[in-house]
């Protein structure tokens, strides 16, 4: 209740009058038939209920949310390395290594349920503390509205659950429909169905400090990398970045904890660091736009060596065809890779294709070069960002600050393109400054204003 309802309420009261003759004057007494508006009390209830929002706040929500993924995580994990243990065994029972390995996971899975235990106890009480004041609250709420004899607060109730109600209705509208007629099946995938989450929502190491940067797996991981995760945020203008975080697990990354750095360069930028925020990671190597050129880098996370090759001359770079939406342009976004089951892509825009997107296979051989070559008709600027499934380009717009939407594809092995796919993602921050595909887990890996997101696609 605001303040000024205080006044609402106090005007309202019904007022008595009373006349008398008294000598040679009239006078007016005025009698308050009802008792005096106990303003105290609500004051009291504004002040506790701005405690009670200041105790609990989103993000230690968030850190609950945060440990419980891992936690998820983790025993994925180790249910998929029994299983695999049980399939190496050969009727010995398991090896001493394969025990030190399921010990090792349960002492993490122990480590985090510790972690959890501790946060939920912290929770606990301030849940019960919260709870008592809520109750408090209530009732000197229940009281207070007696004085509100015009009803102000119950048809003010009455009108947020109407617009409630309006808005969900409206919600139900928005839901997405059923793209129409059905594309061919590839990789015994059929089309995307939806978008399912966000699964993970989370920030990085890294915080709020910088909105650009991409994550990810590795699309095609050497033996014993399968549960890598990679990040790599723009650190300097928020368009260059000199070095890849690795993650061991997923909850590591999300914990923050025990990542490797692996520095391209000491300088920031220089020749060969990255430029833009949409790169991938494809055989332990990291593709992505170097620095001030129209080139393609490839960086070899072993060796830390860079090999590049050049696309068409009348490519643009340096934030001349970069995605985006209405009057806002996702800076230094000029070149997208993208991996999927066949491979590392590129993804661009050049002058004798009228700025509209060109798809360019990439060969990751050592020194990488330029395969098949597809000219699009999607303007690049008009999307917000693109990955690729089973050979087929998706391209996102903007909607709203709280829905983007793959609308258009170019299969290219038939050469088709569809403008007419209104498939919706619902965001957590405005932005999506990169988004990958993960042939592995068929998951989309977004980097969203700073914030890392993961989204499951569902296919028919
Ligand atoms: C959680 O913490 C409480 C008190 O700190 C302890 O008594 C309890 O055993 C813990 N539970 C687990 C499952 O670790
Ligand atoms: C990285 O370099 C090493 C040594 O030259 C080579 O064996 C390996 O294949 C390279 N990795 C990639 C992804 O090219």
């Amino acid at each position: 209740m605001s303040r000024s309802n205080i006044f609402i309420l106090m005007a309202t009261i019904p007022l008595v009058f009373f006349q008398s003759v008294r000598g040679k004057d009239c006078v007016c007494d005025l009698k308050n038939s009802d008792p005096a508006f106990p303003e105290a009390k609500l004051t009291k209830v504004e002040t506790t209920s701005a405690q009670c929002i200041e105790t609990i706040t989103s993000e230690k929500i968030t850190e609950l949310d945060r440990l419980l993924l891992g936690l998820q995580q983790r025993i994925k994990q180790l249910e998929e390395t029994v299983v695999l243990l049980e399939k190496e065994d050969d009727k010995n029972l398991y090896a001493a290594v394969s025990f030190r390995i399921i010990e090792l996971e349960f002492a993490e899975i122990q480590d985090l349920l510790n972690k959890l235990n501790k946060s939920t106890g912290d929770y606990h009480q301030l849940g019960a503390q919260t709870a008592v004041q809520l109750d408090d609250m209530k009732n000197t709420m229940v009281e207070l509205e007696k004085f509100d004899s015009m009803q102000v607060i119950k048809k003010d109730r009455e009108n947020k659950r109407v617009k409630r109600d309006l808005e969900q209705c409206k919600n139900e509208l928005k839901a997405t429909p059923q793209p129409p007629t059905v594309p061919p099946k590839r990789c015994g995938l059929g089309q995307i169905a939806n978008v399912v989450g966000p699964r993970t929502y989370s920030l990085t190491v890294h915080s709020t400090s910088y909105t650009y940067g991409a994550w990810g797996r590795d699309a095609n991981p050497a033996p014993g990398d399968e549960n890598k995760y990679w990040l790599v945020v723009l650190t300097s203008s928020n368009v260059y970045g000199n070095y890849v975080k690795q993650f061991g697990t997923l909850s590591t990354l999300l914990l923050g904890i025990g990542a490797t750095d692996t520095l391209i360069s000491n300088s920031n930028p220089t020749t060969n660091t990255i430029q833009g925020p949409n790169m991938v990671m494809y055989a332990n190597a990291l593709y992505y736009n170097c620095y001030n050129t129209y080139s393609v880098c490839k960086f070899n996370m072993t060796t830390r060596a860079v090999s590049t090759v050049a696309l068409p001359s009348d490519t643009g770079y340096n934030n001349k065809n970069p995605f985006g939406y209405f009057s806002t342009a996702y800076i230094y976004t000029d070149m997208d890779f993208a991996t999927d089951e066949s491979g590392v892509y590129v993804i661009y825009a050049t002058t004798s294709n009228y700025g509209n997107v060109v798809i360019s296979k990439i060969e990751t051989s050592n020194p990488p070069v330029v395969g098949q070559t597809w000219k699009t008709t999607l303007y690049k600027l008009s999307a917000s960002n693109t990955f690729m499934v089973c050979g087929v380009l998706y391209a996102t717009r903007y909607v709203d600050k709280e829905t983007e939407q793959i609308f258009y594809s170019y299969d290219t092995q038939t050469k088709e393109e569809r403008y007419d796919l209104k498939i919706n993602i619902k965001k957590m921050q405005t932005n999506f400054q990169s988004v990958n595909y993960d042939p592995r887990d068929n998951l989309l890996y977004v980097f969203s204003d700073a914030y890392i997101l993961s989204y499951e696609l569902n296919f028919q």
